[in-house]
């Protein structure tokens, strides 16, 4: 205050020290004085990402590095190969995004880093590192939950209130679960077996889709989107997976298999080999995208109708968030935008960029633990990564003893 008086008449230091010296009471150019910043750090698959926001939500230094192109080659991620390159670049990552932020290690609140589920090899880069920066730097640490930091994402782009619902699809995670504090959860349903963007993806490598001339630089699941669009979904028609489970779990395997003896069976129709493009791609295309769709949607939508009948929601405008590269699907959105008018409840998804695995995500979720007093350690003795750890209370048993009847939605998209 007393160098902003001076400024205004009687004497006048340059902008940098009027910086550094408000920045001494965690002052940040644009913002009014700060007092919480996490790093936060994400090494739990194949990227590596870090990000520094504070506590408005200002994304203050970002950086991911990814390793998609490495893995490509080999056809999948090999744990021992993402190790490697998680340590080949965590320290350039973390550096670039503490130099473009323009703060100083000291100003950090915390350091919140990814500890659960993921990948053991990768997971164990990522802590390690945090928690020598800990020690250096004697700051709290704050160790994050992957899907938790997924789920609470929304609370940076959008005013939320709790409870809310969250729908996490992409091709790592499915799961459905109703967000009731930043650390309570309670867990309604996930996949049996693998997730829907696993699944797009095999069915569209079966199609040989990246050899279309339209789909080549596509993921599956996008592929899939794009050639359904020409095609007709009426040509396969197929009940969706887990008809008679009155559960809200998912699953994607029958799903799989099933178009696999389709492809084969067209394949010998169209007197084709495995490799070339079938004349009906697009209208297997449109079958699987609506039966996914359509899963989906039943799942959740018997969800909704066990939170409304014990009492679990607000009375009005209760928020669906569906996040995760198949969220981004226009139809399975849409599908799930009849589902939300259907039953008073409105659809959100976080931007693109944070629907994939980032280092802000990482961080914003300290800030809100830091915010509500949980989880925030100061003691690092025992830490340990987990590559296996569900989210929340799991409550899927009781969803299906409820035995709830889903009635049907006119999915006219
Ligand atoms: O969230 P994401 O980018 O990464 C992780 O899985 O962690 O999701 C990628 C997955 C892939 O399986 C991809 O095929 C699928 O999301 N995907 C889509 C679309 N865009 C990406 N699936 C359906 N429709 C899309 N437009
Ligand atoms: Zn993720």
């Amino acid at each position: 205050v007393l160098i902003l008086n001076k400024t205004a008449g009687v004497f006048k230091p340059s902008k940098r020290k009027v910086y550094e010296f408000l920045r001494s009471f965690n002052f940040h150019p644009g913002t009014p004085f700060l007092h919480k910043i996490v790093l936060g750090i994400e090494t739990s698959c194949d990227d590596t990402a870090a990000a520094v926001v504070d506590e408005t939500g200002n994304v203050l230094g970002e950086a991911i590095h990814s390793q998609t192109e490495v893995h490509l080659k080999t056809g999948g991620i090999i744990p021992p190969v993402a190790q490697q390159l998680h340590r080949e670049n965590i320290q350039r990552t973390v550096q670039e995004i503490l130099s473009a932020s323009s703060i100083s290690p000291s100003d950090l609140s915390a350091i919140a880093t990814t500890i659960k589920p993921g990948l053991a090899l990768s997971l164990g880069v990522g802590l390690s590192f945090s928690l020598q920066l800990v020690g250096q730097l004697k700051k709290p640490f704050i160790p994050i939950h992957h899907m938790e930091a997924h789920a609470l994402t929304i609370t940076l782009t959008n005013k939320v209130e709790f409870p809310f619902f969250v729908l996490l699809i992409s091709g790592g995670h499915c799961l459905l679960a109703l967000v009731q504090g930043v650390s309570d959860f309670l867990l309604l349903g996930k996949s049996l077996d693998i997730a829907p963007g696993d699944m797009l993806d095999k069915v569209a490598r079966r199609l040989s889709l990246i050899k279309h001339p339209e789909c080549s630089i596509m993921s599956g699941g996008k592929a899939i989107e794009h050639l359904a669009k020409q095609g007709n979904r009426f040509h396969f028609d197929t009940t969706p997976p887990l008809q008679c489970a009155k559960n809200c779990d998912f699953s994607f395997t029958g799903l799989q298999h099933l178009l696999n003896k389709i492809i084969i069976q067209k394949e010998k129709e169209e007197g084709i080999e495995q490799g070339q493009i079938l004349s009906s791609a697009a209208d297997i295309a449109a079958a699987v995208q609506h039966i996914t769709a359509c899963h989906i949607v039943k799942r959740t939508h018997r969800a909704i109708l066990f939170c409304k009948q014990r009492n679990l929601l607000p009375q009005n405008n209760t928020v669906l968030v569906a996040s995760g590269g198949v969220a981004s699907n226009f139809y399975i959105h849409g599908a799930l935008e009849i589902l939300t008018n259907a039953t008073q409840c409105t659809l959100l998804c976080p931007p693109p960029r944070l629907c994939t695995d980032n280092g802000i995500m990482i961080a914003w979720n300290g800030i809100e633990r830091l915010r509500a007093g949980v989880g925030i350690l100061h003691d690092i003795e025992d830490i340990r990564y987990e590559p296996k750890c569900p989210l929340g209370v799991d409550i899927s048993k009781e969803v299906e003893e409820a035995a709830i009847k889903v009635p049907r939605l006119k999915m006219n998209l």
